[in-house]
């Protein structure tokens, strides 16, 4: 695991983008992108799009795969991962929509669902780079504490931690879905990279149990120790725990 200290959330952006362009590049005229929702990649697709606006990046023939969804939300719900996918991702760095990918969490049958997913990205090839947030309790994509490490697309329940931190985007925490349809461990895993993103204090902790902890289920995102190509960019404060 490549770990990289940037003195800000700014410059962690920069070089994040610069890594995601070029494995792009590399992929060819279709390269396939995992995106993540939550705060911390937003700088890094403001990036993506500066590159693209520029015309040094080619993302028109790009697809993209999230990470997750919420089970429940009818579609456009403001909050799905598929409208917020498509208004920080899809919309500003000009993909083409029809290339973009949520797994189903609005369908009557929710394991089809996340079977058809796994079965989506297979079609496409694969994942060239996989971009992860990480959650306080450690959890990337929405594997929660004592996730499977070898899990797929599937139907889980959402940590009470997890729903109290996404309570912010609803109008009350009750609002908050309960259960999600999440990429599982090992679908992440299959990535060709993995790029962890994250920035401030609050990340500080579970950056430490992901860097330098145990590999274990009680931290879903230390699976990247296992990973080829994962590379870990982070602020000052993020890392303030290693
Ligand atoms: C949600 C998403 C994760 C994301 C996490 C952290 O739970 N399912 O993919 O990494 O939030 O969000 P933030 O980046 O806003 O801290």
């Amino acid at each position: 695991m490549e770990v990289i200290i940037c003195a800000d959330a700014t410059e962690a952006a920069r070089l994040a983008a610069g890594k995601v362009a070029r494995v792009c590049r590399d992929a060819g005229p279709e390269p396939v992108l995992g995106v993540a929702t939550g705060s911390s990649p937003l700088k890094l697709y403001a990036e993506l799009t500066r590159l693209v606006e520029a015309g040094v990046l080619d993302l028109s023939r790009a697809s993209a795969f999230a990470l997750d969804e919420y089970v429940g939300l009818p579609p456009g719900h403001p909050e799905s991962y598929a409208e917020v996918i498509r208004r920080t991702v899809t919309e500003p760095l000009g993909l083409d929509q029809s290339r973009v990918h949520t797994p189903d969490g609005f369908a009557t049958d929710i394991h089809a669902a996340a079977s058809a997913y796994e079965a989506a990205i297979r079609a496409a090839g694969g994942i060239d780079i996989q971009i992860l947030g990480i959650g306080a309790n450690g959890h990337i994509g929405f594997n929660e504490p004592t996730s499977s490490l070898a899990s797929r697309t599937r139907i889980k329940s959402l940590a009470p931690r997890t729903r109290a931190d996404n309570a912010r985007f609803f109008g009350s925490p009750d609002e908050v879905p309960l259960h999600c349809l999440t990429q599982g461990l090992g679908t992440i895993m299959d990535a060709h990279a993995l790029l962890l993103i994250a920035q401030g204090e609050a990340k500080a902790a579970a950056i430490a149990a992901v860097v330098e902890g145990p590999l274990t289920a009680l931290v879903p995102g230390s699976v990247l120790q296992a990973h080829q190509h994962a590379t870990v960019i982070i602020d000052e404060a993020a890392a303030s725990e290693l």
